[in-house]
């Protein structure tokens, strides 16, 4: 893997959870990644990454909660698990912001650990979500 992780991610069929809130939600995420990315690895400068930096904590706390509040109001039996993932990822996000702040190069790590992580959690996590609510009429 290249040192800093420039490659553009892209939503697709196989990463919908069947709900289409989640998914709306899911690919606005992704395109806010992928502007962190070009910011992260263009001539934008510190100010224009902490700009997105905030932008995408700002619209995963959002997406985070929507998808908390579902999991109470349809008795998700997982939710409390989900959600404990939901705020670790939070830390480090925040954690990059404050390394960020502090002059520390985030470039390499943050891509490829943001995309790792949102694929992975919308296959392994969000999808179970999305079956279930799928048998609960949700969709
Ligand atoms: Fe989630
Ligand atoms: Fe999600």
């Amino acid at each position: 893997m290249p040192a800093t992780d420039t490659s553009v991610i892209h939503w697709s069929p196989n990463l919908s959870v069947g709900v289409a809130a989640i998914d709306g939600d899911h690919r606005a995420l992704i395109d806010l990644l992928n502007a962190l990315t070009a910011a992260v690895a263009g001539p934008a400068g510190h100010g224009a990454v902490t700009l997105k930096l905030d932008e995408l904590i700002a619209r995963t706390e959002a997406h985070f909660r929507s998808e908390e509040e579902i999991m109470a109001r349809e008795h998700y039996s997982e939710a409390g698990h989900h959600a404990r993932v939901h705020e670790a990822l939070l830390d480090e996000i925040r954690q990059f912001r404050s390394d960020h702040l502090a002059g520390t190069d985030i470039g390499p790590e943050i891509t490829a650990f943001l995309k790792r992580w949102l694929i992975s959690h919308i296959i392994e996590s969000d999808k179970h979500l999305g079956g279930y609510l799928e048998g609960r009429g949700v969709g």
